[in-house]
């Protein structure tokens, strides 16, 4: 240990927290929910927390108020709440990169004052939503118009990463309240068969297209935004000049947008303070607010700020996103668990398990410390999920019988969209009977005992039995709303910020996206010349030579 780095911190494994934790654990043993359940008749309705309009209801976790109350203390001498007031404040708390990080400035209120290096960043957070918002009303209304004169009736955003999954989750969520004379789609895949299928049928007269890169420099959405650029010349027989009209740009690097061709009058700014995963409330989000109005776009927002404000100030027994950090790191820490499920019982959210891959797994995928050091716990969890009906038909059987221990968030609403047709509503509660069915199979299981009373033959009771004990957590709202997908959002956000404090990681940097994209530049000439090939690995030589075979060079 001498020749670690330690900041003055004890690492984590080494607190005497954490020791109290895993000794709890061993006493807690193989508790079941049942026992826990059984024990205090009131845990359903004692274990919830409110924050906005999510109701939290984390009774069905292996945990007790011993188990919660050492969690806190964990995040207590972790210095969770130092960290977070540091964010809040504009303090550079990323590390490695050395930048404040304020996604929670983007949906700050006008009034407010967040300061980086001195300077008030919140008034020039409203002057660019301004604009955004006078372009997308423009857009909306037909005020705007391409080229020959046509208004626009699709919006190509061109960006990957956090600067595709955002909107692209967002418009999906909304959907309902989008304008649908307008079409939005997302190309963000550098396999040219992405941007192929966007532009099938699309008239090039009526086309817009948002090129988002923080960085201006990200190589799948440069080439993407080339070719939909010579697309659009081609198809509209125009030269550049036809670019201005068709072409806007997200970013925060004016000179590489004036280097592309595209107008610095139509570049929409964020800063370096905002993470590309943290980063679709911010000028990012602008395919979205055309979609669904400024108006929709600001109660996203509100409902954004409104879960930062409960997390920098509510006390911890009653801070949701505390509690979902400190269960995942009960987890992850105690039961090995290797892995984290978001299901989703809403359609609408079908791409948001997706998009908190890149929030919680580029976040907190770290092995080392925020001192460099290799950490010996477990960091983050690997996220997966889809609409939960769809995967009970598919690997809820592992949930429910296999041998991992995956806690799972379910994610549901008490009402419909109101722009369903009448004749699907009814289908609301069948699809809700199924939400709160699952978690209560997984919490409670089916006993040998229950299975064999039904009759069931002795050889087979064993493949019928359902263990149960898995953990899982519910968050129930009354309805799908802008305002409640910022909430959920900013919950996620904060959780994961949590586990990263704890973990002492540095959750805002992401250097293990770095090494592939060199490596992928130098195969690059190798795969159309040949030249170089054998300075490749045995492997990767092989199979670029039979690649070069297969496509006849
Ligand atoms: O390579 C990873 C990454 O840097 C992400 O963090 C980011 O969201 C994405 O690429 C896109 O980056 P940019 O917005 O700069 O094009």
């Amino acid at each position: 240990m001498s020749e670690n780095r330690t900041g003055g911190r004890t690492p984590l494994d080494r607190t005497p927290q954490w020791a109290a934790l895993g000794k709890h654990r061993a006493e807690l043993g193989e508790q079941h929910l049942r026992g826990l359940f059984d024990a205090d008749p009131e845990r359903g309705s004692r274990y919830t927390l409110a924050v906005g309009d999510l109701h939290v209801d984390y009774s069905k976790h292996l945990v007790t108020d011993e188990t919660l109350g050492l969690l806190r203390e964990l995040a207590a001498a972790t210095g969770v709440a130092g960290l977070r007031d540091a964010m809040f404040r504009g303090e550079k708390i990323n590390i490695t990169e050395d930048r404040a990080v304020l996604h929670t400035a983007l949906r700050a209120p006008r009034g407010a004052v967040v300061e980086v290096d001195g300077e008030n960043v919140v008034p020039a957070v409203h002057a660019v939503l301004d604009k955004m918002a006078a372009f997308a009303d423009r857009v909306r209304s037909g005020a705007w118009t391409g080229h020959t004169g046509k208004r626009i009736r699709t919006v190509v955003n061109i960006g990957i990463g956090g600067s595709d999954l955002g909107p692209a989750m967002a418009y999906e969520v909304l959907r309902s309240y989008s304008d649908r004379g307008i079409d939005v789609r997302f190309v963000s895949n550098v396999d040219g068969a992405d941007l192929n299928e966007a532009l099938v049928g699309l008239d090039a007269a009526e086309t817009l297209f948002i090129v988002a890169s923080k960085t201006f420099t990200t190589i799948e959405t440069i080439t993407n935004a080339v070719s939909a650029k010579n697309w659009l010349l081609t198809e509209l027989r125009a030269d550049t000049d036809a670019v201005a009209k068709h072409f806007v740009a997200l970013s925060t690097n004016a000179g590489g947008v004036a280097d592309f061709g595209i107008d610095v009058a139509n570049m929409f700014e964020f800063w370096d303070w905002v993470g590309g995963r943290y980063s679709y409330d911010s000028a990012i989000g602008l395919s979205l607010m055309i979609a669904i109005g400024p108006d929709r776009f600001r109660e996203m927002l509100d409902g954004f700020h409104l879960v930062d404000e409960h997390f920098r100030t509510a006390p911890p027994e009653q801070n949701v996103p505390l509690l979902l950090g400190l269960l995942g790191v009960w987890y992850g820490a105690f039961f090995d668990a290797q892995a984290h499920a978001v299901l989703p019982y809403s359609h609408y959210l079908s791409k948001f398990t997706a998009y908190l891959q890149q929030l919680d797994m580029e976040s907190n995928g770290k092995s080392v410390d925020r001192e460099g050091n290799p950490v010996t716990w477990q960091t983050g969890p690997v996220v997966w999920g889809t609409p939960g009906t769809n995967g009970q038909h598919a690997y809820y059987q592992l949930l429910h019988q296999g041998t991992k221990v995956i806690p799972a968030d379910f994610i549901g609403f008490a009402k419909p969209v109101e722009s369903l047709l009448p004749g699907l509503v009814a289908q609301h509660d069948l699809l809700m009977a199924n939400f709160f069915a699952q978690t209560q199979a997984l919490a409670f299981g089916k006993t040998p005992e229950e299975v064999a009373a039904e009759g069931v033959p002795a050889e087979l009771v064993p493949h019928k039995t359902f263990r149960g004990n898995h953990p899982t957590t519910t968050v129930l709202a009354a309805e799908l709303t802008p305002s409640v997908l910022g909430q959920l959002v900013a919950l996620y956000e904060h959780k994961v910020f949590v586990q990263g404090a704890i973990w002492n990681i540095d959750s805002f940097d992401q250097w293990g996206v770095e090494l592939g994209k060199v490596l992928a530049k130098r195969i690059e000439p190798v795969l159309l010349t040949g030249e170089g090939v054998e300075q490749l690995d045995s492997s990767t030589a092989a199979l670029v030579e039979r690649y070069r075979t297969l496509r006849g060079r």
